[in-house]
């Protein structure tokens, strides 16, 4: 069985993925040295960050598809259901849809 990493430090970027933005109709590929904020600033899409490490929460975001793979040590598991830190987290499945 496989152990998941918990902060953005734990393990590498891995594979790359496509970020569906929904209400925005937009697909945007997420290479494995980027990270999900950088792209949607890169996009034009406005999030807030700080940390950028998963810590204080500031980048959380409601996402609705996908697998996110969590990295961040800000959500408590049930928050992560719904939410995801896109400054460190990445994705199991080759798409992750955001409510932006
Ligand atoms: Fe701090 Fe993402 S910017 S958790």
């Amino acid at each position: 069985m496989q152990t998941l990493p918990t902060t953005a430090q734990a393990a590498p970027a891995g594979h790359g993925f496509d970020l569906i933005l929904e209400r925005s109709h937009l697909r945007l590929p997420v290479a494995p040295c980027e990270s999900i904020a950088d792209v949607l600033l890169l996009a034009g899409v406005a999030v807030e960050t700080l940390c950028e490490q998963g810590v204080c929460g500031t980048c959380v975001t409601r996402w609705t598809a996908g697998e996110p793979d969590h990295r961040d040590s800000c959500l408590s598991p049930e928050e992560q259901r719904t939410h995801v830190a896109v400054c460190c987290a990445r994705c199991h499945s080759p798409t992750l849809t955001l409510d932006l």
